[in-house]
């Protein structure tokens, strides 16, 4: 179902529309994934308006290479960049959030092209107006049509607008494609196919494989941040489903497995505890040392990227890294 937050009007520069999936359910998700064994809750829902500013927070971060290194790569090769997408694209950002990277990209089309369609997807709808204002008055020539959505079936929100003759070009930036599991991923990257044109196409960020070091603290930096970001989980159960999570007794725990390449982020009980949750009308046993699995975060190189791209149907024909190699951004067309 397709709700209009903000209508569309022929001659509007932004609208905003939200997209209603069956996924679109926090108190079944919490319910599934604390009543399991492990347990897990799943990062989409860390996403609130305190969950996003702190992400963006993250971004600033000096032990968080992820979004200087993927800045590096944009703002080094932007013409490069265009070059590679062509005379005339319409972006589509799956996860945009801030943007920020984004306008590098933004101010190269927008001197190449005349007017640019932008269709950012994002499940934090006040983002998603928050960072199209912004934008709508730093280029004049921008046409957003925000989606509220999940992206994991990118297909969905993708089959909400018109085809254009623009070639599409999908934004997947700052290595949140890491954040699927590698089965996730190829699925959503082989639905993302299925609503593309061959020669579309998909500008992927992917974070390098490195030494732990580097890896772990940019999960766990000593200001905190992190650990807020993963806690604020806790607390928006609290404050949306009536429970009673006391913050003080559980832990931010960030690990690299280099077996599977991942960074894994976890809640520790600090004790045995039970927790009520309202709304589920349930009581959550803890065991000292217990511990929440809330995301994962896959470290990339070439191989793991290839097979992607060769397992949902596309082709990278570009590959951009910054000066150290610690991040990637493929150019991947649909064959
Ligand atoms: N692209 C930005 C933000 C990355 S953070 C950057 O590179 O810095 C991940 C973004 O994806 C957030 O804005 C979050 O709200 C959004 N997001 C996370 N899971 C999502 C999902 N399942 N569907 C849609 N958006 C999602
Ligand atoms: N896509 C980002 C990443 O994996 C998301 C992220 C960064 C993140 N830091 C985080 C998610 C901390 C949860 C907690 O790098």
């Amino acid at each position: 179902m397709t709700a209009a937050l903000v209508p569309f009007s022929p001659d509007a520069r932004f609208a905003l529309s939200r997209i209603e999936s069956p996924t679109d359910d926090f108190a079944s998700d919490v319910r599934a994934g604390l009543t399991a064994t492990p347990k897990s809750l799943p990062p989409r829902w860390f996403y609130d308006d305190l969950g996003s500013t702190l992400f963006d927070a993250i971004c600033f971060l000096p032990e968080y290479y992820v979004t200087r290194a993927e800045t590096e790569v944009l703002t080094s090769f932007r013409n490069e960049i265009a070059v590679s997408f062509g005379p005339q694209v319409r972006l589509v950002e799956l996860g945009s959030g801030m943007a920020r990277k984004t306008r590098i990209l933004l101010d190269v089309l927008a001197a190449r092209q005349g007017d640019i369609e932008y269709v950012p997807v994002d499940v934090d709808a006040a983002i998603l107006e928050r960072s199209g204002h912004d934008l709508l008055s730093e280029y004049p020539a921008l046409h957003i049509r925000a989606l509220c959505s999940d992206f994991s079936r990118p297909s969905i929100p993708l089959s909400a607008f018109a085809p254009s003759r623009a070639r599409t070009i999908v934004l997947f930036l700052g290595s949140t494609i890491g954040n699927l599991d590698p089965d996730a991923a190829i699925a959503m990257l082989r639905d993302l196919r299925s609503a593309l044109r061959p020669n579309d196409a998909l500008f992927l960020g992917a974070d390098l494989r490195k030494d732990r070091a580097t890896l772990e603290a940019a999960y766990d930096d000593p200001l905190g941040v992190t650990a807020s970001f993963n806690l604020n989980l806790l607390q928006r159960i609290n404050r949306e489903l009536g429970g009673h999570f006391e913050l003080a007794s559980f832990k931010h725990r960030a690990f690299y497995d280099e077996v599977r390449g991942r960074i894994e982020m976890h809640l520790v009980s600090r004790r045995a505890q039970r927790v009520r949750i309202d709304a589920l009308d349930i009581e959550i046993a803890f065991a000292d040392g217990e511990t929440i699995h809330t995301e994962n975060s896959y470290k990339h190189d070439e191989a793991t990227l290839r097979t992607l791209a060769r397992e949902s149907g596309f082709t990278i024909t570009n590959t951009w890294t910054d000066a150290q190699r610690r991040f990637a951004d493929v150019l991947m067309i649909a064959s």
